[in-house]
């Protein structure tokens, strides 16, 4: 049977990027599976639930899931706020699934070098952040109110198990690169970053051929804006690794060119994963055939690469995204004068390269 994957559309312009996305699957004649489920506003809307029980289930079954987006302005005063897309659905579904490993290159495409804010050789950087994404102070536990109301408590809470876990995700990262890692901290003031720091340098020791070093994260934000091209991988925890991708997907050019694994532990000798691209569901253009669907086709050719095993595949549809872009092919977001295309018209312009 073919490896099975849940796709979850979600909100917003999650659809549509997704619907390029398995045109773009079924040319590069990936033999897989497709089974689909709601997530998020609209699974709220449908259900009741962000995150339906069917919904998490399926992914459970699945070899790997397919995400778009989840969130809008519809939804941003759901009542709890535990019921809210971003809340109720996608940090459960992390936590559930075990996906601690939060993948994020960003590498600038020659191609769209001009659309980054940094001129010349600068804007060239190709780096992966490898950010912890269960634990931290999105999941520590209390998160409350006291005071009646007027006083608001979030924990940060993070055990040698978490980081070594990571750490050895950033370790096999950096092997297939340049073998160096910046371990992101704020061990000047905070204790779990003191735990943080001599748990990497455990691992530093047991595994000499990586580069290791640390970086304050107020420096780091600093140092990527200022000479991005010093990183290769960064390890980090779960808020500072949202942060810093952001600014390093910005660099780059576009957010809407920036795939992302989140992976768990292995599974029947196959690592599990959830793929999507790193922006959000950007409600401004939602339903216009306007969005960039190249994050998330990058994000199905991670998949290809880390879970399905297929990298034959995932290097065809890399390469037919590159040269749809040397063809010129420019979404709106990525187009600097040049007429853009819409959503679809990118899927079939990659496709055509297939
Ligand atoms: C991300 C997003 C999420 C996060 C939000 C939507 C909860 O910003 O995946 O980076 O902070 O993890
Ligand atoms: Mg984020």
């Amino acid at each position: 049977m073919p490896p099975l994957v849940a796709v979850l559309p979600g909100d917003g312009i999650g659809p549509e990027v997704v619907r390029e996305t398995l045109k773009v699957l079924r040319a590069a004649g990936a033999a897989l599976e497709f089974e689909e489920a709601l997530i998020g506003g609209a699974a709220y809307d449908a259900t009741g639930h962000p995150l339906p029980p069917e919904t998490l289930a399926l992914c459970k079954r699945a070899d790997a899931v397919l995400l778009g987006a989840v969130g809008g302005p519809k939804w941003d005063k759901v009542e709890p706020p535990s019921m809210r897309p971003e809340v109720g659905a996608l940090l459960p579904l992390r936590a559930e699934l075990g996906l601690f490993a939060n993948i994020r290159p960003a590498k600038t495409l020659p191609q769209l070098a001009d659309a980054s804010p940094l001129k010349g050789e600068d804007a060239l950087m190709d780096l992966i952040v490898v950010r912890e994404l269960t634990g931290g102070i999105y999941f520590g536990k209390p998160r409350e109110r006291r005071d009646g109301g007027e006083t608001a408590l979030d924990t940060c809470v993070y055990s040698r198990h978490e980081v070594e876990r990571i750490t050895d995700a950033a370790i096999e990262v950096a092997r297939t690169r340049g073998k160096r890692i910046v371990s992101v901290d704020k061990a000047n003031v905070l204790e779990t970053s003191r735990l943080w720091r001599e748990t990497v340098d455990r691992k530093a020791a047991e595994n000499p051929d990586i580069e290791f070093s640390h970086m304050l994260v107020d420096n780091c934000a600093m140092q990527l804006v200022r000479n991005p091209r010093q990183f290769d991988v960064i390890l980090t925890e779960n808020m500072f690794g949202d942060i810093l991708s952001d600014e390093a997907s910005m660099i780059t050019g576009s957010l809407g060119l920036l795939p992302s694994a989140s992976l768990g532990a292995s599974r029947y000798g196959k690592r599990f994963g959830l793929y999507e691209p790193i922006h959000g569901s950007a409600p401004d253009i939602a339903g216009q055939d306007k969005a960039n669907p190249i994050a998330t086709i990058l994000s199905a050719a991670m998949m290809l690469r880390f879970t399905i095993g297929d990298s034959a595949a995932a290097d065809r549809i890399e390469s037919a995204v590159g040269k749809a872009l040397d063809s010129g092919a420019r979404t709106a977001d990525i187009a600097r004068g040049e007429p853009a295309i819409g959503c679809a018209a990118m899927g079939d312009a990659i496709v055509s390269r297939l």
